[in-house]
């Protein structure tokens, strides 16, 4: 653990963020974003002070975990986290990731999910016209097919067995129903939930049958259900008639790479892990993973985690650097000098983070 940068005396309010850079490209995009935290967060009178920890694939090897025992609870000392990628391709997949992010997400009650998508002028699309979209994805992140449970037995032999089991309750799914609809009143009134109750029998028949329930408290909100095949399509030819989409935890980590490709891809898209009574500290991370094959040249887009960092601020009561970052990455990339390889250009991580201070500071 090192504490890398000291509150400013001049700034009347301290945040405390920790930053786990993790595996690959997390930490060069980690890196690309401390002083831009920094410089936002100042924008609203805020001092940051970062604490970078260690955890990721690189502990679990040399200790056998990825983040201590109490990892969690040493998270709670903070206001916020801001989390790179975890994911390397010498440790099993799955132990390195439930020993971190979905660690964190079960422990700390980060059951709401927030992964927004929308268009940026200038950036390309995969879609003929790709302009006006802006789209909220609100992923249940704490249940579904992600509880954790099931076993495998017979292992090896012909009769060999697996069971997941997914678990969903009333309970979780009335709450975000209701956050849901509340947020999609705040944007442009228009909820899709996203479910699979033609073949899940009993989950996805809940889902169906509590958001309706709430639905009717909503009568301003436009709500339709979607099943997620045709969502999958629906994001591709129709992306611009969406505004909040409510997914269960599996579909709406599918859907939030496919969203986030028809405005440029994974390099621009952020999310927020949070509660919904701040009982713990929000995890902000890129929805990206830690991309093994780009790691180390120093090429990774950091828009993604940039654009977390905003959600952070705009979280913890600073929205005037929430929204100066989102300018200052908005009128970077439209320039092609601001541009990483994933978006077609030739720009480094540093190039991007530079260009981004500069214009942060004509915010000033
Ligand atoms: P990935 O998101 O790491 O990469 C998918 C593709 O997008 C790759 O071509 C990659 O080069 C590109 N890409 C991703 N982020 C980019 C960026 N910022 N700039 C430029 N290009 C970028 O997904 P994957 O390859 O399926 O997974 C790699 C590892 O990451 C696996 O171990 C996986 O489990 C893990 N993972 C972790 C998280 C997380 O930490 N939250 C999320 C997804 C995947
Ligand atoms: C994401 C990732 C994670 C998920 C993995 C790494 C657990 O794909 O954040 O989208 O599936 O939630
Ligand atoms: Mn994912």
């Amino acid at each position: 653990m090192s504490s890398a940068s000291q509150p400013h005396p001049a700034l009347s309010r301290r945040l405390k963020v920790a930053t786990i850079g993790g595996d690959g490209i997390g930490p060069e995009v980690i890196d690309a974003t401390i002083p831009v935290l920094v410089e936002a967060a100042a924008l609203d009178g805020v001092s940051v002070e970062i604490t970078e920890l260690d955890w990721g694939g690189e502990l679990l090897l040399r200790t056998g975990r990825a983040m201590p025992i109490d990892g969690p609870n040493q998270l709670r000392a903070f206001d916020a986290v801001l989390f790179g990628a975890v994911g390397r391709p010498d440790v099993v997949d799955h132990e390195l990731i439930w020993g971190l992010i979905i660690g964190l997400r079960q422990a700390l009650g980060l059951s709401l999910n927030l992964r927004p998508s929308s268009s940026w002028p200038g950036v390309p699309s995969p879609l003929l016209d790709g302009t006006g979209i802006d789209l909220l994805i609100v992923r249940e992140n704490s249940e579904g097919e992600y509880a954790g449970i099931g076993g495998r037995t017979h292992v090896n032999s012909k009769r060999e067995i697996a069971i997941e089991v997914a678990v969903h309750t009333r309970e979780t799914i009335e709450r975000i129903a209701r956050f849901s609809f509340e947020r999609a009143r705040s944007r442009r009134g228009r909820l899709s939930l996203v479910t699979k109750s033609n073949v899940m029998r009993y989950g996805y028949t809940l889902w169906d049958e509590v958001v309706a329930d709430v639905a009717r408290e909503y009568g301003d909100v436009d709500y339709e259900v979607v099943l997620a095949d045709a969502m999958a399509a629906r994001l591709v030819e129709r992306p611009t008639s969406l505004d909040v989409m409510l997914c269960g935890n599996l579909f709406g980590d599918v859907l939030s790479d496919l969203a986030c490709s028809l405005t440029g891809g994974l390099g621009l898209a952020p999310s927020a892990n949070v509660t919904y009574d701040r009982s713990a500290p929000g995890v902000y991370e890129p929805v990206h993973g830690s991309a093994p094959t780009i790691a180390g040249l120093g090429t990774a887009n950091p828009c993604a985690c940039l654009l977390s960092a905003a959600m952070l601020l705009e979280d913890n009561g600073m929205p005037r650097g929430a929204v100066a970052i989102q300018c200052a990455v908005s009128a970077t990339l439209s320039n092609a000098s601001g541009r990483t390889p994933d978006l077609g250009g030739d720009a480094r991580t540093t190039d991007v983070a530079t260009a981004v201070i500069k214009e942060l500071s004509n915010s000033r």
